[in-house]
């Protein structure tokens, strides 16, 4: 019921700090809390001068909402047409940001083809499934080819990467690092607090 009023957000980013102390009491465990996901989204925003973030996966706009004042411009696409709605009002007022509603697969290319220079990209849409439902599993490797062979050396941040298990047709991290650095040299990959950074070798 919560959910569908304007309150739930406000409500949700209260609830990222107790989050965030229980993550740090159960000794950092591999899932990672929103609110540190929040702080590398900053911080690789920062250390690659990066004025334009894309998310995948707007769900209730939280990282959208944390993000807003840090980017000049933000793209954010959602398939779930009542969450996407939901978002075009909550951040109707806000004209640097742009909700879109589809597949990220389709909707990507539309995104990057508005894109005049490097973004951070935030890649956060289900890739493994999502509320019971299999995954595309070409979906993300789709993604990630269509960025990096985009123009602009954009950096990547891929959430859940403990979802690359290397099982039922899901590529594994070594698989997603091998392909990424053999295919795009100058890139390189790692992995930390569960969340995949492509980044550019020789930063
Ligand atoms: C983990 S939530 C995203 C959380 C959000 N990025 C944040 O940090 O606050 C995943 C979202 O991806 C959406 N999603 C799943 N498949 C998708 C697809 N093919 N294209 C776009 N969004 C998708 C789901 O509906 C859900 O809202």
């Amino acid at each position: 019921m919560l959910q569908r009023t304007p309150f739930y957000g406000p409500y949700k980013a209260l609830g990222h700090y107790p989050d965030y102390w229980y993550w740090v009491l159960r000794g950092r465990p591999e899932r990672s809390p929103h609110l540190l996901k929040q702080k590398v989204v900053r911080e690789y925003g920062a250390r690659f001068a990066l004025r334009t973030l894309v998310e995948t996966g707007t769900y209730y706009g939280e990282m959208v909402a944390a993000m807003k004042r840090r980017f000049d411009r933000i793209y954010s696409i959602e398939f779930v047409p009542e969450l996407a709605e939901r978002a075009q009002r909550k951040f109707a007022n806000e004209s640097h940001i742009k909700i879109f509603c589809g597949d990220s697969q389709v909707v990507v290319p539309e995104v990057l083809a508005l894109l005049g220079g490097p973004a951070l990209f935030w890649l956060d849409a289900g890739y493994y499934g999502w509320v019971g439902k299999q995954g595309d599993q070409q979906r993300l490797s789709a993604e990630l080819e269509m960025i990096l062979s985009h123009p602009f050396p954009h950096i990547i941040l891929l959430d859940d990467a403990r979802g690359l298990t290397g099982r039922s047709g899901i590529p594994s991290v070594s698989d997603v690092k091998d392909y990424v650095e053999s295919s795009f040299p100058q890139r390189a990959v790692n992995v930390e607090y569960d969340i995949m950074r492509i980044t550019l070798r020789s930063s």
